[in-house]
């Protein structure tokens, strides 16, 4: 790579990806270049002078959250900086790979490399398996800063998506599967819980729930489960489901400015 410095945009629902995208920066840190992390929610503009562009994201739908895309689509050109790209996932990521190496080609960046992690499931938990977890998260943690090396040494790749790619990117792209997971997990609030903190409301990527007395949801839920995740009393579940409460950090570090 180039550049001397990275400005690092993540979007994380659960802090998986946060700890990957961690891990990566600290490797790049240690290789002598500065890097910000930065929140992709609160918006993307290109990096200035000698900075190149990392982009690390949750795999949903196969593919990520639509409002990431959207965000990714604003990108004013790369003029070719350097770009790399990071995902974690449960185990398949078909739809995400090639259509963000696409996206960027055309954006004028020069794609460097693409690793995907195992990480966690971050849903639909009857129980966490801590100790299997923990094993995941250390073991993606140490392939991000090996990522991190093969950036610094010019030998990442990207590899291609694999002929279902376009397919399921465009699935992810339509409103259907999004629609679908929403009616598989309607979120429910028990109020005689909810402590009215209104971090639900803050934290909602989506601007999905609006904090009256108790937290009300509106219609274009992500399914990311950040609000299930960092409610402090666990007050917020699916509907007639139990779930355990999953997160891979606090909620200090979510919302942390050092990184
Ligand atoms: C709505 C939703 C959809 C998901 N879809 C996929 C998927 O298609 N493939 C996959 O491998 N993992 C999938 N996962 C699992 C997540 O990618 C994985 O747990 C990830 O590490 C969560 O990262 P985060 O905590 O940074 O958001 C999905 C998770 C959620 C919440």
């Amino acid at each position: 790579m180039k550049e001397s410095s990275v400005d690092l945009y993540f979007f994380s629902g659960t802090g998986n990806t946060l700890l990957a995208a961690r891990a990566v920066a600290e490797g790049l840190r240690a290789g002598g270049k500065s890097v910000r992390l930065l929140r992709l929610e609160k918006g993307i503009s290109a990096p200035k002078g000698d900075t190149a562009l990392g982009v690390a994201v949750t795999t949903a739908c196969f593919s990520t959250y639509p409002f990431v895309w959207e965000a990714l689509e604003q990108l004013p050109s790369g003029e070719g900086r350097s770009a790399f790209a990071i995902s974690t996932m449960g185990g398949y990521s078909g739809g995400l790979r090639s259509p963000l190496r696409k996206l960027l080609d055309k954006k004028g960046y020069r794609t460097l490399g693409y690793a995907e992690f195992v990480m966690p499931s971050n849903y639909a938990n009857k129980s966490i398996p801590q100790e299997a977890n923990r094993g995941k998260i250390q073991k993606c943690e140490a392939k991000a800063r090996e990522f991190a090396l093969a950036l610094l040494e010019d030998r990442a790749t990207w590899r291609s998506g694999g002929p279902f790619s376009p397919f399921f990117n465009w699935m992810a792209r339509k409103k259907a599967p999004w629609r679908m997971m929403k009616r598989s997990f309607p979120l429910e609030i028990d109020k005689s819980r909810c402590i009215q903190c209104g971090k639900c409301a803050r934290l909602c990527p989506a601007k999905n729930i609006v904090m009256e007395e108790y937290p009300r949801f509106l219609d274009h839920c992500v399914v990311c489960q950040r609000c299930i995740a960092f409610c402090p009393p666990a007050a917020i579940g699916v509907h007639g489901k139990k779930y355990e409460q999953y997160r891979a950090v606090e909620y200090d570090t979510l919302v942390s400015d050092k990184l």
